[in-house]
């Protein structure tokens, strides 16, 4: 699904002019490549290592691991390319940048410039709250920020978005006649629905392990042992090296947690953000900062017209706009401020840092 979206913008942008691209692919080797290809007409396979070491650039979202079985032996085999790729596998290695070039364009050239070959994807929850509130960060008004997570199907993946769509459509078909009736009880609909929450089969509920529609699952990936999830460990982890902050570098880290949750969204990471800052910013100076920050950033105002209007995946599902709003300072004093923001999880997510790092790559 990533790469699928990653050929889309590459395409909008006109990124294949620049370029010419091989197609590898690890299920339909031999089959027919996208028109975009220009002098090889067939798919390569993906596991063919002296086919990839032909290539100068290989741009990846092909998952972790892909990852894990190709790099390390291209590697080894002497490649010296330029990786660039969607998956984890690599992104918290030495010699690994995570690219999110509106935010840390300084620390990519400087790898750049020492010789890095390895440009990794940041987790999506991850870039999409830097794209909108990495000014705060730039400006190093932050003490520590915690984030809360309604994070989207899609993050699981294609299958993950049609097992949520097949649970919501089991518990509308349920209830269908008495939502049909106008004088039914709510509380009977309500029963039944729980019921069938209850009862949805092992194929129904095979991606996310229990049912999501009209739920939520307040646990995302791994189990590390202490309480913490894995998405809640890269939010203070990612966010850090994405930044160029923290042990690796010699310097003081941000701290950064909180909890991450699945909703019944489709596409669109959604995160309430709680901030100290390290003093009192006039609020009309932190939303200066954030509308200034990149061209995708959108100060949503606080106002319950606007966030209707503008501040709901539904909103956002598609475009690059990173809106952020409800910004506004909370109860317990003038350094703590509250934001919320949504981004697509594909978009800035995970495709569009990849491909523009591909077009640093060709400058
Ligand atoms: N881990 C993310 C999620 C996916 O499950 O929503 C993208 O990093």
């Amino acid at each position: 699904m990533v790469g699928s979206v990653l050929m889309d913008r590459m395409q909008a942008e006109g990124d294949f002019q620049l370029i010419e691209p091989l197609f590898f692919s690890t299920s339909n080797a031999g089959g027919k490549a996208p028109a975009m290809a220009k002098n090889e007409t067939a798919l390569k396979d993906a596991h063919d290592l002296e086919a990839l070491k032909k290539c100068d650039i290989i741009v990846t979202a092909q998952g972790g691991d892909y990852t894990s079985a190709v790099f390390p032996k291209l590697r080894a085999a002497g490649w010296n390319g330029h990786w660039i790729d969607a998956a984890s596998t690599l992104r918290m290695n030495d010699d690994a940048i995570i690219v999110l070039d509106p935010v840390n364009l300084p620390v990519i050239q400087k790898a750049l410039a020492k010789g890095g070959k390895n440009w990794i994807g940041g987790n999506c929850t991850v870039s999409c709250m830097l794209m909108g509130v990495g000014a705060l960060y730039k400006a190093g008004l932050v003490e520590w920020m915690t984030s809360m997570t309604y994070q989207a199907a899609s993050g699981g993946g294609a299958q993950h978005m049609r097992e949520l769509l097949t649970q919501f459509g089991s518990l509308h078909a349920d209830v269908r006649a008495l939502l049909d009736d106008p004088k039914s009880a709510i509380l009977e609909i309500d029963r039944k629905v729980l019921a069938r929450q209850q009862s949805l089969s092992a194929a129904e509920t095979s991606n996310f392990g229990v049912p999501l529609g009209g739920s939520l699952i307040p646990w995302i990936d791994k189990d590390l042992g202490d309480g913490t999830s894995k998405e809640e460990w890269k939010a203070g982890a990612e966010t850090n090296k994405i930044l160029g902050q923290g042990a690796a570098f010699g310097t003081a880290a941000t701290p950064v947690d909180g909890f991450c949750v699945r909703v019944g969204a489709m596409r669109c990471h959604s995160q309430a953000l709680t901030f100290k800052l390290k003093k009192d910013v006039p609020l009309a100076d932190i939303e200066a900062l954030i509308a200034a920050d990149n061209a995708w950033a959108k100060v949503v105002p606080n106002t319950r017209e606007a966030t209707l209007q503008d501040l709901t995946p539904v909103a956002v599902t598609g475009t690059m706009n990173i809106p952020v709003g409800r910004l506004r300072k909370l109860a317990m004093g003038p350094e703590y401020l509250g934001a919320f923001t949504i981004g697509d999880q594909l978009l800035w997510g995970a495709a569009e840092p990849l491909r523009r790092m591909l077009r640093i790559l060709l400058e």
